[in-house]
C-alpha cells in the first residue's frame, strides 16, 4: 500500500481540523520502520533476551557491567538510525496545535532528532546516564562513551542508564502531566504499542473517558482497539504520512 490508499472517517477529519489540543502517544511501533526493533511480536527484543538479566534495578546490582555492555550495544544501534516519516509527522503536529504533548515510551530519542519538543520520554531515554547516588544528577551521554563503568560527572559516583527499568516507579511529575493532557485533549494518537506495559497503557481509556478522539495507528489490532473511535492499521510511516497529506501539513 501507498499512503494514498489509506482513507480516513470524515468524523476523524474533522475533529483533527478543529482540534485545538491534541496528544500522541507513541511506543516502539513508530520506530520499527528505522530500523530500532520492538520488543514484543515475532523480532522482539524480549525474545531475544530476559527482562529480568538486563532491564530491572537486580540486575545492574548483581552485575552491572553486563547490563552496561548490552545498553552500550544499543546506543550503538540506534544511533545509527535516522528518524522516520512518523516522527517527522508527530514533529510538524507538534507545530500545528497550540495544545499539544507527545508522551513516547521509546528511550531512542528518535522524536527530538526528528524536532519534537513538546516531549516526555516517559521510559527515559538511552543517551542519558543518570547517578546511583542522586537520582537528580542526569547528564547526557553520547554514544561514543562506551565505558561500562561510566561514573556521574557531578559527584563521581556509578553512573546508570536513564531509563525505567521493570519494577521501578515512572516520574509522578511525568504521569501527572501525561494525565492532564490525555485528559484536556480533543484528540489523542496513539500509535504503535502493543498496550501491555502500564501505566502509559492507561491513557488511551482516559483520553476516551474525557470526551477525546481516540485513534489507534498501528500493524495490527492492539489492546487499545476496543477504546478507539479509530483504528487505521498500516505501518506507521505510510498511515501517519496519508494523514499528513490529508490535513495539508507540509510535505
Ligand atoms: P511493543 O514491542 O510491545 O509493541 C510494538 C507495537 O508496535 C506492536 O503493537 C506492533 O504491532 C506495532 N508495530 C510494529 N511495527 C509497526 C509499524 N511499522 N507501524 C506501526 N505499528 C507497528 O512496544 P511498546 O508498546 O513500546 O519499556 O512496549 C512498551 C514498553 O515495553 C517499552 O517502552 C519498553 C518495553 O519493555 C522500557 O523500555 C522501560
Amino acid at each position: 500500500m501507498n499512503p494514498s490508499s489509506y482513507s480516513f472517517s470524515p468524523q476523524l477529519i474533522q475533529a483533527l481540523e478543529t482540534a485545538r489540543s491534541v496528544v500522541v502517544l507513541t511506543g516502539a511501533g513508530i520506530s520499527a520502520e528505522s530500523g530500532v526493533p520492538t520488543f514484543r511480536g515475532a523480532d522482539g527484543l524480549w525474545n531475544d533476551y530476559r527482562v529480568e538479566e538486563i532491564a530491572t534495578p537486580e540486575a545492574f546490582a548483581r552485575n552491572s557491567e553486563f547490563v552496561w555492555d548490552w545498553y552500550n550495544y544499543r546506543r550503538k544501534l540506534v544511533w545509527e538510525c535516522r528518524p522516520n516519516p512518523a516522527h517527522e509527522v508527530v514533529a510538524l503536529l507538534e507545530k500545528r496545535y497550540p495544545g499539544f504533548l507527545l508522551v513516547t515510551q521509546n528511550v531512542d530519542g528518535l522524536h527530538r532528532r526528528a524536532g519534537s519538543r513538546k516531549i516526555i520520554e516517559i521510559h527515559g531515554n538511552l543517551f542519558r546516564l543518570r547517578c546511583t547516588r542522586d537520582p537528580d544528577h542526569r547528564h547526557d551521554h553520547p554514544p561514543e562513551n562506551s565505558s561500562t563503568t561510566p561514573t556521574c560527572p557531578t559527584c563521581g559516583a556509578p553512573g546508570r542508564p536513564d531509563i525505567v527499568w521493570f519494577g521501578e516507579a515512572l516520574d509522578p511529575e511525568d504521569i501527572d502531566r501525561s494525565m492532564e493532557a490525555v485528559t484536556s485533549s480533543d484528540v489523542t494518537l496513539v500509535i504503535g504499542t502493543s498496550g501491555v506495559v502500564y501505566p502509559v497503557a492507561s491513557l488511551p481509556m482516559l483520553a476516551r473517558r474525557s470526551g477525546a478522539r481516540v485513534v489507534l495507528l498501528n500493524l495490527e489490532p492492539t489492546e487499545h482497539v476496543a477504546v478507539a473511535h479509530d483504528f487505521i492499521q498500516g505501518p506507521a510511516g505510510q498511515t501517519m504520512t496519508a494523514l499528513a497529506r490529508e490535513l495539508g501539513l507540509p510535505e
